[in-house]
């Protein structure tokens, strides 16, 4: 028997809750291939979405009813007339928060009810607040019958992540979320958000590796690197250091040695980012895993974001057959690494990673092998 999906899950838990759902709606987690503390520097990014989903059944109610909704995972909340115990972590802040910025813009559903399922792991670094944000976005303008374009969808849900939930996080994750092309990962201008998708090499996969580790105070270390990015590019004299060189760094007082660090990351990155993206139209896996692993050293010695568990999965990543390369993903200090390996040799590569992780660290890592899947997308129970 094959394992229902998050989608059909919602679906099935809503019709036995309250009836048959009108909308399903689904969004993507992402694993980032490269560009990584560079969106909110105005940056590049190469994202790809990733086949596991945030899955929501949707239906209206009845004038003057509440609008509930239940998470397979998390439970039951209300959040209309009123949010009742909802905290700043909840999982239900992130409904609330883009339920209420689409009511400022005009965007009024009525009460709804609404059955909510994933499959992206938590705390993995792959997205799942985003994909949740996108998938409540999406419901919400489909039961209104509102429209917005993915990249508008996108800048909203971060709004609920900087304004709401107070994490200044940049744009990344919900852009890909909302604007994936099946088969493509995406370069993003993170300034201009023009996107364009580039399909993996041929004969080259892409490996999700999860230490199994999670981290606390993430998200103020977090603030700390987007803090010392603005302030070196106030230091250098430019609107950010999207518009910074390498040599400008020279200019930097001796005083901002950490500034001058981070800021030589998030330049280098920018140029390793344009640089994959030439590689993945030239068809080249090679230089794309180089790429990825000058990544990782600078994400762990300039930006100081890696952790013992991340540089320990991506070292053993690295010297296992069929790798081109490795490196951490998303934010960092735990969580996810990702690798570019050969096709023909990606299941030896996946149970020669786990036995060597669970050998060295004593952890299960958890691996997939993933193909780029599809943004956010909405269907009509009449469609
Ligand atoms: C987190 C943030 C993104 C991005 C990455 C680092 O995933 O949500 O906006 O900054 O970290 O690249």
């Amino acid at each position: 028997m094959t394992e229902l999906s998050a989608l059909d899950r919602a679906a099935r838990q809503h019709e036995q809750r309250w009836g048959r759902a009108e909308i399903f709606s689904r969004a993507p987690g992402r694993v980032n291939l490269i560009g990584e503390h560079t969106d909110y520097n105005d940056g590049f990014v190469l994202p790809m979405a990733l086949p596991f989903d945030t899955a929501i059944a949707a239906s209206r109610a009845s004038k003057g009813s509440k609008t509930e909704i239940f998470s397979e995972g998390f439970g039951h909340a209300v959040l209309a007339p009123a949010p009742t115990g909802i905290e700043s972590r909840h999982w239900a802040v992130y409904l609330h928060g883009v339920h209420d910025l689409l009511k400022a813009e005009g965007v009024d559903p009525g009460p709804w009810k609404a059955t909510i399922a994933t499959d992206i792991p938590a705390g993995a670094g792959l997205s799942s607040s985003a994909a949740l944000e996108v998938a409540v976005a999406s419901t919400i303008l489909c039961l209104a019958r509102a429209q917005r374009s993915p990249a508008e969808t996108a800048r909203l849900c971060q709004r609920v992540d900087n304004e709401i939930v107070g994490i200044p996080s940049g744009l990344m994750d919900q852009m890909i979320s909302a604007s994936a092309i099946a088969g493509h990962a995406s370069l993003i201008d993170c300034r201009s958000l023009r996107t364009r998708p580039y399909p993996l090499p041929a004969k080259s996969a892409v490996a999700i590796m999860d230490t199994n580790t999670r981290r606390q105070l993430v998200d103020s270390e977090y603030s700390d690197r987007r803090a010392a990015c603005v302030r070196a590019a106030a230091a250098l004299g430019v609107e950010s250091l999207r518009d910074a060189r390498l040599e400008d760094l020279d200019r930097l007082p001796t005083e901002l040695g950490t500034e001058r660090r981070r800021a030589h990351h998030v330049i280098a990155e920018n140029q390793r980012t344009l640089d994959a993206a030439q590689a993945m139209s030239d068809g080249d896996p090679e230089t794309i895993g180089a790429l990825m692993n000058s990544s990782h050293e600078s994400l762990r010695d300039d930006y100081g974001v890696s952790g013992p568990a991340l540089d320990r999965i991506v070292e053993i990543a690295r010297r296992s057959p069929g790798c081109f390369g490795a490196r951490l993903t998303g934010g960092g200090f735990a969580g996810c690494a990702v690798a570019l390996v050969q096709a023909d040799k990606a299941a030896e590569f996946r149970a020669g990673v786990e036995e060597r992780y669970r050998n060295q660290c004593g952890l299960e890592a958890e691996i997939w092998l993933c193909e780029p899947a599809a943004g956010a997308s909405v269907t009509t129970a009449d469609a």
